[in-house]
């Protein structure tokens, strides 16, 4: 079934996720005046937040998370609710659009949370997905028992085990094991049910699971780190790929590294969809855009974000001047053990463009090193066939700088552009998530059968 009826035939569909987040990705924009005083525990704003994107045809919609408090209480809304009981809530608020929600590997185990993800798919008819995360940070190590984070590369060590017993828990159930057969007694067939007698390096799982195969076979997979580690992970096991990428050229080459390397891993390349990160801050006319960002800009209280700063830089607040450059003799991306791909992204980010500190702030107070887009909405919609027609993406996570507000301008304003390009979906075909990004429902590993196709 075509993903994207009202693509031009022969162009691949073009993919959209929204990334809820809050009163919106800008630090500030909680100070705005429409901004709902309580929205991270307002469950009415975000099921606001997901009608809009469904009513623009939209793929998916995401929540991260981190099981920490994170940063300064005083900066933004910071406490936010568990997303998969989030996620639930707007299964029955909505009908097609897909909903992703981040869980970690490093700080749960598997069989609780593939019963979750699970039970997310049955309630919401086929449209869950599990943004796999190993979560970096002492903060949340220190949630669970640990003085400091664990070594990068055993996280991601941890977290390929965790989706190999994941999805041997998912296939624990044949799709035909529940009979229901009232006249004979039998509820399921004993033999279409099984174990999975899992024992590797982090895990020892019976199994199976409390819970039927899911609608989809399996949550749609979706991955976020960009280090070498994170790639490879991706390449292996991720059906989407969210990334934060500055420029085209890097872009382009985050594309293709990560699809040779799937090649490589023995995939099809086009079985993985590559989505990076755009703020996008939409005005009338450019300038009226750049106004509305410098606005947002000027509402950021620089105190807390130079703390911040100076904690990933691994150097001392005092040590940053907010007028000058970064300094000399900060740590390179071997010397840091947690998120190691967005440290250099901003280290680079600051060399490259001779950026002040307070300039950088600005900058990572949009989008948190995703790119910025100051525009009109033709330009909005220009940048993103641009990137996509030079092969730096299989479709964009959107990331409203203001919410709702944001989210509205792009689906009332730029969607619309991208379906007259011949872009983008018009109406929704598939029922599931794998539907909307055109990925097949997994086969079943442990009982071999011909996967039916959900829908
Ligand atoms: C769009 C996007 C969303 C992310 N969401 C989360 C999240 O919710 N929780 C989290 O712990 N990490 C999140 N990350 C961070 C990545 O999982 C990863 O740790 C980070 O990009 C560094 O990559 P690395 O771990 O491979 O070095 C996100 C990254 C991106 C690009």
């Amino acid at each position: 079934m075509p993903s994207n009826p009202g693509a031009t035939p022969g162009r691949a569909p073009l993919h959209l996720n929204a990334f809820l987040m809050s009163t919106g990705h800008h630090e500030a924009s909680w100070r705005l005046a429409e901004s709902p005083a309580r929205a991270n525990s307002d469950i009415e704003h975000y099921k606001n937040l997901a009608r809009i994107a469904e009513r623009g045809r939209l793929d998916s919609v995401f929540l991260a998370d981190s099981p920490v408090l994170m940063g300064d209480p005083g900066r933004r809304p910071s406490a936010k609710l568990e997303p998969t009981v989030l996620l639930t809530a707007l299964a029955g608020a909505t009908e097609h659009i897909g909903l992703i929600a981040t869980a970690s590997t490093s700080y749960n185990e598997p069989y609780n949370l593939a019963r979750r993800f699970a039970s997310l798919d049955h309630v919401s008819g086929g449209r869950a997905g599990w943004n796999i995360v190993t979560t970096a940070g002492a903060d949340a190590a220190r949630n669970f028992g640990l003085d400091d984070t664990p070594l990068h590369h055993d996280r991601y060590r941890r977290a390929a085990e965790f989706v190999e017993v994941s999805t041997k828990l998912w296939d624990s159930w044949a799709d035909d094991a529940v009979v229901a057969d009232k006249e004979r007694g039998v509820h399921a067939l004993a033999d279409r049910v099984r174990r999975i007698d899992h024992s590797g390096e982090y895990f020892r799982v019976d199994g199976p699971l409390n819970v039927q195969r899911p609608p989809q076979g399996y949550p749609l997979l979706v991955q976020a780190g960009s280090s070498e580690d994170g790639k490879d992970f991706a390449a292996r096991y991720a059906e989407a790929v969210f990334t934060a990428q500055q420029t085209l050229e890097e872009g382009i080459a985050f594309y293709q590294d990560v699809k040779r390397r799937a090649q490589a891993a023995g995939r099809d390349p086009e079985g993985i969809r590559i989505l990076p990160g755009i703020v996008p801050v939409i005005g009338d006319t450019e300038a009226q855009a750049q106004e509305l960002d410098a606005e947002l800009d000027r509402l950021i209280v620089p105190d807390y974000a130079k703390r911040q700063l100076a904690d990933r830089l691994r150097i001392a607040p005092e040590d940053l001047a907010l007028d000058e450059e970064l300094p000399d003799g900060i740590p390179t991306e071997d010397e840091i053990e947690g998120a190691k791909s967005r440290y250099t992204l901003v280290v680079e980010l600051a060399r490259r463009e001779r950026l002040t500190v307070r300039q950088l702030i600005g900058r990572l107070g949009g989008g948190r090193g995703h790119r910025t887009f100051a525009g009109t909405a033709v330009q909005v919609a220009d940048t993103i066939e641009h990137w996509y027609d030079r092969g730096a993406a299989d479709g964009f996570n959107i990331m409203p700088a203001v919410l709702p507000s944001g989210l509205e301008t792009f689906v009332d304003q730029v969607v619309p552009i991208l379906q007259e390009r011949g872009l983008f979906r018009t109406e929704y075909t598939g029922r599931t998530l794998r539907e909307h990004y055109g990925l097949p429902r997994p086969a079943n590993q442990l009982f071999d059968l011909a996967a039916p196709l959900a829908g």
